[in-house]
């Protein structure tokens, strides 16, 4: 275990020096991510090149983070590259934030990075449940309460000054200042794989999820974050996941319940017969990086067979994977995510990400309901009858598990 070995070699006696100065910078006991560089070198050349920990970007000292092209048609808000404070995103959007006072702002207009268009950016009545609580000119939508405590470290509410930009360690780890100076004494920072799951998996959630702070409105502004959590606190005692009622279609919910747009696996986790038996965000993903897609352990379908097989006690039954899927195996219809986890959730324009229920869903769910589901999403010149028929056929799938019936 390398970083162990730094850690208990020369470097905490150089390190110590350096120490008080950057304890007090932060306030509060937050420390920065580049303190724990020296003794977690591995974690933290990993992580830095993780998209969550550059989703802020300054564009003076980062000016190749503009990804949108200026040349195309931008009916809906023009912007010079100076005007910029920070660019937001470098996967699936990119927003633009400018400054004026101690405030930022997002500019009306965003661009979609998967087809290279500008699109509008305006979040209208019906949309965030916060529209109605602030005016419609978005230079009168602060991005402190709206946006900056899920991209930063320790967004102050009075100072509106941060630790650091980014999902930086401290705000997975929590504040880290004891920690630096007694590394060894147990408990001195919070590790989310020793806190029970409900704790754990809060802590992914509290960034990845539709919610609003229980507290609100707090100094007579609406926030869209959760105001004062840290990691190894219950979520649930300073927030409220975004209610859904069951028939319903609506901006964050399809009507069965399952998310409706982007930044809601939270809100479909825990739902989940995973999420009750106790696996986390964190038995699939590996926050501090990974080669694979999407922050993934193990890539695709393989993630999943990690701990399902036919002959697994979680499923599923059957003596092959053959005998579950119907499909061929290797085939795109026999791959677990594209059953269990569709694109039904909105990330920006017409595209969208993955379903975190890993439900699957009824054509009959469709039928009802309008949502989509993955049989005739991807068997696209047949009806949800059709597959209705086929899965009626699947004998060994219990048709009390799941709706059958219009
Ligand atoms: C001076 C060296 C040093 C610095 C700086 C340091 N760590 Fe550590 N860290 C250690 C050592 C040594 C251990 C192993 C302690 C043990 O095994 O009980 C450790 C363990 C941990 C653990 C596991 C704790 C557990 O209970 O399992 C986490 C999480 C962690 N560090 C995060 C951080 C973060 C985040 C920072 C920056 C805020 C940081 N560390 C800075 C030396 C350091
Ligand atoms: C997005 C959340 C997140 C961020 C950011 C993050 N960590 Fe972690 N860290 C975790 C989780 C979750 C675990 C438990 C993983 C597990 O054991 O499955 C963990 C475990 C650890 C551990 C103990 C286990 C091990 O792998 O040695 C150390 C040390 C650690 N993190 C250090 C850091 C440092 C240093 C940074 C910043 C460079 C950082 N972490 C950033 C979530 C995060
Ligand atoms: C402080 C808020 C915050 C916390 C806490 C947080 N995330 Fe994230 N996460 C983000 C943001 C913001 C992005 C988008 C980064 C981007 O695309 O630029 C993101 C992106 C991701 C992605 C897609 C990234 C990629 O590289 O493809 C995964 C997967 C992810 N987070 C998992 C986790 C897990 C697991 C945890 C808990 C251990 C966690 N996150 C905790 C804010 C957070
Ligand atoms: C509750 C926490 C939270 C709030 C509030 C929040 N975000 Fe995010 N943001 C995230 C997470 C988590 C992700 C990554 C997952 C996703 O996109 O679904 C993300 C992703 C993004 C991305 C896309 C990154 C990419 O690479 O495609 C942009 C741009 C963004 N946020 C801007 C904003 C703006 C602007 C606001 C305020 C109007 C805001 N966010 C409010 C947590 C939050
Ligand atoms: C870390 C282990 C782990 C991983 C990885 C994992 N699962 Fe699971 N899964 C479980 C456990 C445990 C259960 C509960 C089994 C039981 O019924 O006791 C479960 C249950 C399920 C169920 C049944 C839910 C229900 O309603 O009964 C589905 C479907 C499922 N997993 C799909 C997946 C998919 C798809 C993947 C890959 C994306 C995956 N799982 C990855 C551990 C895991
Ligand atoms: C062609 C679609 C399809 C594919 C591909 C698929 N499943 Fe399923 N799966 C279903 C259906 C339909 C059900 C029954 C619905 C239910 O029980 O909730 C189901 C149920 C399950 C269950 C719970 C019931 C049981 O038998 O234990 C688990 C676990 C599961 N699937 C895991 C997986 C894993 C792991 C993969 C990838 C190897 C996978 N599934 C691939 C359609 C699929
Ligand atoms: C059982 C495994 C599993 C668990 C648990 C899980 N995820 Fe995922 N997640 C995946 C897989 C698989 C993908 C990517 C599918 C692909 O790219 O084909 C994914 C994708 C994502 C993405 C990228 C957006 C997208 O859907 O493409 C984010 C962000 C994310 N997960 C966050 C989380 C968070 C936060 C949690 C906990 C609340 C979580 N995940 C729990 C397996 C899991
Ligand atoms: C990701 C794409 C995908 C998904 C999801 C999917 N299939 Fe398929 N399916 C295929 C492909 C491709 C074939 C052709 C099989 C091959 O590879 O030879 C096929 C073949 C079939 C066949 C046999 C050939 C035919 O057309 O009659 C049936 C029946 C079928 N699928 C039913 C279903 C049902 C029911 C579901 C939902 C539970 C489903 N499929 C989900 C891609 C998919």
């Amino acid at each position: 275990m390398d970083r162990y070995l730094a850690a208990s070699l020369a470097l905490p006696i150089i390190y110590l020096l350096t120490v008080p100065n950057m304890i007090g910078a932060g306030g509060k006991g937050y420390v920065g991510s580049q303190a724990c560089k020296p003794c977690h070198l591995s974690i933290y050349n990993r992580w830095k090149d993780t998209r969550m920990a550059n989703v802020v970007q300054d564009p003076r000292s980062h000016p190749q983070a503009f990804l949108c092209d200026f040349s195309k048609p931008n009916p809906y808000y023009k912007f010079r590259k100076q005007d910029i404070a920070f660019v937001y995103g470098s996967h699936w959007k990119q927003r633009y934030f400018v400054k004026r006072g101690d405030n930022y702002y997002a500019l009306p207009v965003q661009w979609d990075i998967v087809h290279r268009v500008w699109l509008k950016y305006h979040p209208g009545p019906g949309e965030d449940w916060w529209v109605p609580y602030y005016p419609d000119d978005p230079m009168k939508r602060p991005t402190g309460p709206l946006c900056d405590g899920c991209h930063s470290v320790n967004y102050d509410i009075a100072t509106r000054t941060v630790t650091e930009w980014n999902v930086g360690c401290e705000r997975c780890h929590g504040p880290g200042s004891e920690h630096i100076e007694t590394p060894w004494k147990q408990g001195s920072i919070v590790n989310p794989a020793k806190l029970d799951f409900v704790r754990a998996n809060d802590v992914c959630i509290q960034c990845h999820s539709q919610l609003r702070p229980l507290a609100n409105p707090i100094h007579g502004s609406y926030y869209d974050w959760a105001v004062d959590y840290q990691p190894g606190d219950r979520l649930s005692d300073y927030v409220r996941l975004e209610d859904h009622q069951l028939g319903v279609n609506n901006f964050f919910y399809w009507p069965d319940g399952s998310a409706h747009k982007n930044r809601e696996q939270g809100n479909d986790f825990v739902t989940s017969v995973m999420c009750a038996h106790g696996v986390t965000c964190f038995s699939c993903h590996d926050p501090h990086g990974s080669e694979n897609d999407n922050l993934l352990i193990k890539p695709g379908s393989a993630m999943c067979l990690e701990c399902h097989g036919p002959r697994s006690p979680n499923g599923p039954r059957g003596d092959t994977l053959e005998a579950h899927t119907h499909h061929p195996p290797g085939s795109p219809g026999s791959d677990c995510i594209a059953c269990h986890m569709p694109r039904i959730a909105t990330e920006i324009g017409t595209f969208r990400v993955h379903s975190h229920t890993f439900r699957f869903i009824s054509p009959a769910l469709t039928m009802k309901y309008g949502i989509p589901n993955p049989c005739t999403s991807c068997h696209k010149d047949k009806s949800n009858q059709w597959a209705l028929e086929q899965l009626d056929k699947w004998q060994n799938e219990s048709p009390w598990r799941f709706e059958r019936r219009n």
